[in-house]
């Protein structure tokens, strides 16, 4: 969950690097450090606090450099610390790694490592001195990172640069990377956005893979023998999806960008989607996996296809392995990921022993290379942490699968006609005006909670999520048919609740009475207003797709929320927005 950008080639590596690590903040922002060649020495400059202030710090920018690596640190071992900020080096300083993703056996390596130096309390530090223990007993570095590569267990990909060498040395091990061929160098990253500007022609390492790069060549050797291809591909991604353009944040960017990614349903290619839910219908039981706001979107999918008669049940990824002995051959498993890296997922995939379908996002990413069907989220580059626009699209996408499934997708694209026609109402400045009076009423509460009942309780878990990691409010999800059987004992006299009613039906209302007769301030989020409401945001119907209006409302009160908070809802504490490690 750290970021990786590195270059060697034949211009100043700094600008390159200066520029492509801000499109990898979102993986981890706690730290930030680099490598550069000064003079012929590996000079490393790191700190803790975001990339920008710490390349002001250190004038960075000032550096002339035709190889060096850029690092963003998301701690996992060792406390937020300078020492314990990327590159590590060996004892002497001459060599350097920047890593990202966990050595599970580190400890026992540390120990074997006797004599040698060490100045953090990470993991990472322990690839620098087993390298410096290679070369010191003779070995080539190719030699020796294959004894590294060979020693560390976990996934781990790292980037190493040597005082002397004109060579720089990639491994990818489980955690993401990418070789970016550029005019006059080449790139290794985690992810294609940080040098997108420059060249959008590709390779999608494979685990094992080495990469041996300089100024003027680069070659790829596999360390497991694996014999795959290494094709160059051209990613079809306009750089311009990387600024905020007009908006402050990310966040507001992609939650308005969704109105546009909904009308383009409408043209859009069901094949995929069509085979499917054709894969659906004759499954056993499909299950579908997903961590976070892509296993809320798991659980609506399970929920929808349950209601056509079709056996679906939604799995946490963390909880797959315990659910490994009741897979099935014909089992369908529906996989939802934005970024495709999602470590549990990735490490439960080979258990899903039938059909395995992916949603996910992120093209080239590991999930997408291992599933049987990609169905792409098309929501495009979603910055920021919390997923706004990726889960809207599942959730489409997922509507119509099960719309093929049933056979009622003609009615399906009517309703998504008629929600995009209706749509505009919720961008409207009465409209937002409300949702800026909610998050301002909410900003200093303690406890928020989100209610609703059947799909409404599933677009709930989600608000409450959105709310908790940007706002980091708590604020909790109950379903309105249960809350009598022990969360009504939370309420009291004026408790925030926000009611997210797909349809207006009589149980619903009995709920929001309970809690309204308990001194609950009812915030409704519902095509039609009520007495029980003491506020009212009114969404469109849109049949299938009611859902969309209750989810923009509800992102939109969490973004405001945190906003009025003084806090950047781009980038939450604590989180990255690929998880990969376990
Ligand atoms: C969503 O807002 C969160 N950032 C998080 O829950 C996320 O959905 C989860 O980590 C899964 O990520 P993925 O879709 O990339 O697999």
């Amino acid at each position: 969950m750290c970021g990786i950008i590195a270059y060697s080639g034949k211009d100043n590596a700094v600008p390159y690097l200066v520029d492509g690590i801000k499109n990898l903040e979102y993986r981890g922002y706690d730290s930030f450090g680099c490598a550069l060649i000064d003079k012929g020495n590996i000079i490393v400059r790191k700190d803790v606090g975001d990339t920008a202030s710490v390349l002001n710090k250190y004038r960075i920018i000032k550096n002339f450099s035709n190889q060096g690596m850029f690092h963003t640190r998301w701690a996992t071992h060792g406390g937020i610390s300078k020492e314990n900020a990327h590159p590590l080096t060996d004892c002497k300083g001459e060599i350097a790694v920047v890593h990202n993703g966990i050595i599970e056996n580190w400890q026992d390596i540390k120990v074997s490592l006797d004599g040698h130096r060490f100045v953090s309390q990470t993991d990472t530090e322990v690839i620098p001195h087993l390298l410096e223990e290679r070369l010191s007993r003779g070995d080539s570095m190719e030699r020796a990172l294959r004894a590294v590569f060979n020693e560390i267990k976990g996934a781990s990909s790292f980037v190493v640069m040597r005082k002397g060498d004109s060579n720089m040395y990639a491994v990818k091990h489980g955690a993401p990377l990418v070789l970016g061929l550029g005019k006059n160098g080449f790139f290794v990253s985690s992810d294609i956005p940080s040098f997108l500007k420059y060249t959008n022609k590709v390779v999608f390492l494979h685990d094992g893979d080495l990469v041996v790069f300089n100024q003027n060549s680069v070659r790829i050797k596999n360390l497991l023998n694996k014999k795959d291809k290494h094709d160059v591909h051209t990613v079809d991604i306009s750089p311009g999806s990387l600024d905020k353009g007009k908006y402050r944040h990310f966040m507001l960017k992609e939650i308005n960008e969704q109105s546009k990614l909904l009308k383009s349903f409408e043209n859009y290619d069901f094949s995929k989607v069509r085979l499917a839910a054709s894969k659906i219908r004759s499954a056993h039981r499909v299950y579908l996996v997903g961590a976070g706001s892509s296993f809320h979107a798991a659980a609506y999918g399970a929920l929808i296809l349950r209601k056509s008669g079709i056996d679906a049940i939604a799995i946490q990824g963390q909880d797959i392995q315990n659910f490994s002995r009741l897979f099935e051959r014909n089992d369908v498993f529906v996989i939802i990921s934005q970024s495709g890296e999602t470590a549990d997922l990735i490490r439960s995939l080979q258990l899903m022993k039938g059909f395995r379908i992916g949603i996910i996002n992120t093209e080239g990413s590991y999930l997408s290379r291992n599933v049987d069907l990609v169905i792409n989220m098309m929501a495009g580059i979603e910055k920021a942490v919390a997923a706004t626009k990726s889960f809207m699209n599942t959730m489409v996408l997922l509507e119509m699968i099960n719309s093929y499934a049933n056979g009622s997708s003609e009615s399906a694209m009517h309703d998504l006609k008629l929600l995009n026609l209706n749509l505009y109402s919720l961008f409207v400045p009465s409209v937002l005006s409300a949702i800026k009076r909610i998050a301002e009423e909410l900003k200093d509460d303690g406890d928020i909670f989100y209610v609703g009942r059947d799909y409404g309780y599933l677009i709930s878990l989600e608000g409450a999520l959105k709310m908790k990691e940007v706002s980091y409010i708590h604020a909790e999800a109950f379903d309105l048919s249960t809350i009598k059987h022990g969360p009504l004992a939370l309420i009291s006299q004026g408790s925030k609740v926000i009611a997210a009613v797909t349809e207006p039906v009589e149980e619903t209302f009995y709920g929001l009475e309970e809690i309204k007769a308990r001194g609950g301030h009812i915030i409704g989020i519902s095509p039609s207003n009520s007495t029980v409401f003491d506020e009212f945001v009114h969404v469109p119907e849109a049949g299938v797709f009611s859902f969309v209006p209750l989810v923009i409302v509800a992102q939109l009160i969490s973004y405001y929320t945190a906003v009025k908070r003084g806090i950047n809802p781009d980038k939450p504490r604590n989180l990255a927005k690929s998880v990969t490690v376990n």
